[in-house]
């Protein structure tokens, strides 16, 4: 499973990236205001600190605006995926802007059948949001669940990437169940390394390793 990480924060991608962690990055409007930064500047410099994909939403809500933010967003650098909403018109401008060679993540998915169609529409990825769903006590995970199923039926190639992810153990039930990308904020999955017991069991190693001044260098 890839990990993308869903911020605009450019030291915690710079860390994560470090480490082998980042295959992408993902970003919303809601994310690039609270940065505080001109999306255009700080999406190029993400897009030149990572390889893989780093996803740029438009703002517009009709088809011929959507392409054409989309057109600007994408010539920001070549790993550039365009975001649209899971409108009717998101998808028009999902296929026109697929069909010119660009990828394209659709975003805001609540139901199978919205991922149905962006498949049918060219999307690259599709971005179902489980946290939101488990917000209003629905089951974001089966969500997951019913698009790989659907995916895997008809052979469809766009990407599952499991968003609005809440916790480390999103992550791992998304792995679990075949999601080919989680993007996480940089807080959960740093928090993927915690374990109580790992914790504990440290605490005891370095006591005893103290009593009996075990030195290494
Ligand atoms: C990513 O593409 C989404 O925009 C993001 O995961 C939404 O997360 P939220 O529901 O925590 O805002």
């Amino acid at each position: 499973m890839k990990f993308f990480v869903d911020t605009a924060d450019v030291a915690a991608i710079k860390e994560l990236n470090d480490l082998g962690m980042v295959d992408g990055v993902t970003t919303n409007p809601s994310i690039i205001a609270k940065s505080g930064l001109n999306i255009l500047e700080v999406t190029k410099e993400i897009c030149d600190l990572v390889d893989g994909p780093v996803s740029a939403e438009v703002v517009a809500t009709d088809a011929e605006q959507m392409i054409a933010e989309g057109r600007k967003l994408a010539k920001i650098a070549d790993n550039i995926a365009v975001k649209v909403p899971l409108t009717w018109d998101g998808l028009k401008a999902c296929k026109v802007l697929s069909d010119e060679g660009n990828m394209v993540n659709v975003t805001l998915c609540f139901s199978a059948n919205q991922a149905l169609l962006a498949a049918k529409a060219g999307a690259t990825f599709i971005s179902p949001f489980i946290g939101r769903l488990d917000d209003i006590n629905l089951d974001g995970l089966e969500l997951i669940e019913d698009i790989r199923l659907i995916y895997d039926n008809y052979g469809f190639e766009t990407q599952i990437l499991a968003a609005s992810i809440r916790n480390a153990n999103h992550m791992s039930e998304c792995a679990k169940i075949g999601a080919d990308v989680c993007t996480a904020p940089p807080n959960v999955i740093k928090a993927m390394a915690n374990h109580v017991l790992t914790d504990n069991g440290l605490a005891a190693f370095l006591a005893d390793a103290k009593k009996a001044n075990i030195k290494i260098v």
